[in-house]
């Protein structure tokens, strides 16, 4: 079964506070599990990145809760597509505390496809996958 993915940038409103983020996160993990949805969240305090992946029905309910949140604007895409296999399986949601320099560089990475690197200097290849999957490795393997 084909998988497809997609990855956005957005900003938070102002006013959402931290109580409403955490309830928001579990709401979201919740919804994704029923849908078959994994991925992550990174949070800077000014910038959300997320990255989900799931079977096509799954994705759609999902983006489409997404777009409707007035928890967050200026929701950008930065690309959407198939995979070949879950390149995040870990969570249904998972929320990470981002550093802001790492939000940017992935707003500004190239998600022109979402196939990892096979060679060990990722971090610095400019694939938005790889910079994704080196952020997320510590917090994987603590858990
Ligand atoms: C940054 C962000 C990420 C979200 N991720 C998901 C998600 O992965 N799955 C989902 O079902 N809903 C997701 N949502 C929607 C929320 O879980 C929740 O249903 C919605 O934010 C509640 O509506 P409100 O934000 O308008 O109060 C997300 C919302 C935001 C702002």
């Amino acid at each position: 079964m084909p998988i497809r993915a997609v990855v956005y940038v957005s900003q938070p409103v102002v006013d959402l506070s931290f109580e409403h983020l955490e309830s928001l996160v579990a709401d979201a993990a919740r919804f994704n599990r029923m849908a078959g949805v994994t991925g992550v969240l990174l949070h800077d305090g000014v910038r959300f990145v997320q990255y989900f992946e799931g079977p096509e029905d799954g994705v759609i309910s999902v983006y489409e809760r997404v777009l409707q949140s007035k928890s967050h604007t200026e929701i950008v895409e930065l690309a959407r597509g198939l995979v070949s296999a879950r390149q995040f399986p870990y969570w249904s949601m998972h929320r990470l505390p981002a550093d802001p320099l790492l939000v940017g560089q992935l707003a500004r990475a190239n998600w022109s496809r979402f196939k990892r690197s096979d060679q060990s200097s990722v971090p610095g290849s400019g694939w938005g996958i790889d910079l994704l999957a080196a952020a997320v490795a510590p917090h994987v393997a603590a858990a």
